[in-house]
């Protein structure tokens, strides 16, 4: 197994379903990572066809240049996603048959402890995407006041004991910094104690972080918009989210783009824009296949969402 394949891509099937690539077709892959699901879509495209791969992260792009370059006509380039508009300006291509958005981190990321994403693995307190960045989790644990921590663990983590856990940082980087993922692992397994939960106590928190490091959520709303304005009448859009913060606003997104009332006012007191714009393909959210999440657990809190353009 190559380093590219130990991810493995998620909902394949019911991606390259979704996007009913064209032959000839070109389409975006947002979140190139190692590849798993460009390689089917350039499968899909054939050689006459045109895919455009952008990944922040540039081992994630190296990994994809050496499994995709072969395969097909593709634009590999280094871009954080809400560049979309000026990245398609700069290639002069004004309209795509398909955008495809997986969120989150790869295995390849989860798994490298360098990169400090797993609390399950010692590493630095990193969770940069884009390693060029400079503000890394480490420095949000240490600069936070502990009522900005307590927000961002409320917000980002839907963390019960977010003002506890808050409180426990604040008293122990007194004492040591915390720099290291197990650190604060232990932490916040210490406000938990021995408590049986369905997931590791560690999870919210390092979600929150991650999410404020990367800025996960602040540009996903104007990017469904951005990219949208991109779609040939008939191309699709498909998302995959895996906590429900994203899917929320995907599904906001998706519905006031399909013209649906999200504002939940009386209607003459509605403020949403009601202009029909795409067509849902997907009323309720596609979730794994048991047989998937059995085999690759990483896939289990998937949701995937997909839009025509009317
Ligand atoms: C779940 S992985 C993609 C896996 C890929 N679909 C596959 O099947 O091999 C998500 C990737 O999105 C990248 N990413 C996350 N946010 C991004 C952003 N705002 N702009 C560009 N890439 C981003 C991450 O660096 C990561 O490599």
């Amino acid at each position: 197994m190559s380093t590219a394949t130990m991810h493995e891509p998620v909902m394949l099937d019911e991606v390259i379903y979704s996007l009913a690539c064209r032959r000839g077709g070109t389409y975006v892959d947002c979140t190139v990572g190692p590849g798993g699901h460009s390689e089917a879509v350039l499968r899909e495209i054939g050689p006459e066809g045109l895919l455009i791969a952008l990944d922040r992260d540039d081992h994630a792009l190296q990994l994809a240049r050496e499994r995709l370059t072969n395969g097909g006509r593709i634009k590999l380039l280094r871009e954080n996603f809400k560049n979309l508009p000026l990245v398609l300006n700069n290639l002069h291509v004004s309209e795509v048959d398909g955008i495809l958005l997986d969120l989150g981190i790869s295995s390849l990321q989860l798994m490298s402890p360098q990169r400090g994403f797993s609390f399950t693995i010692e590493g630095p307190l990193d969770m940069r995407m884009d390693t060029t960045q400079k503000l890394t989790a480490a420095d949000l644990v240490e600069q936070l006041s502990e009522k900005e921590l307590t927000e961002i663990f409320q917000k980002y983590g839907e963390e019960r004991k977010a003002r506890r856990i808050a409180q426990r940082i604040v008293q122990e980087r007194v004492l040591e910094p915390i720099v290291t993922t197990g650190r604060l692992a232990r932490i916040v397994e210490s406000i938990y104690g021995f408590s049986r939960r369905r997931i590791h106590p560690a999870t919210q928190i390092f979600q929150a972080l991650r999410i404020v490091v990367n800025e996960e959520l602040k540009s996903l709303k104007k990017f469904i918009r951005d990219a949208t304005g991109f779609l040939r009448v008939g191309g699709r859009m498909v998302v995959l989210t895996f906590h429900s913060l994203e899917d929320r606003i995907v599904k906001t997104e998706f519905n006031l783009l399909s013209g649906k009332c999200v504002c939940f006012r009386p209607a003459e007191e509605c403020i949403c824009p009601r202009e029909r714009l795409v067509r849902l393909l997907t009323r309720k959210p596609v979730r794994p296949t048991e047989e998937e999440v059995h085999r690759n657990p990483r896939s289990r809190s998937a949701k995937l969402r997909s839009v025509e353009k009317l």
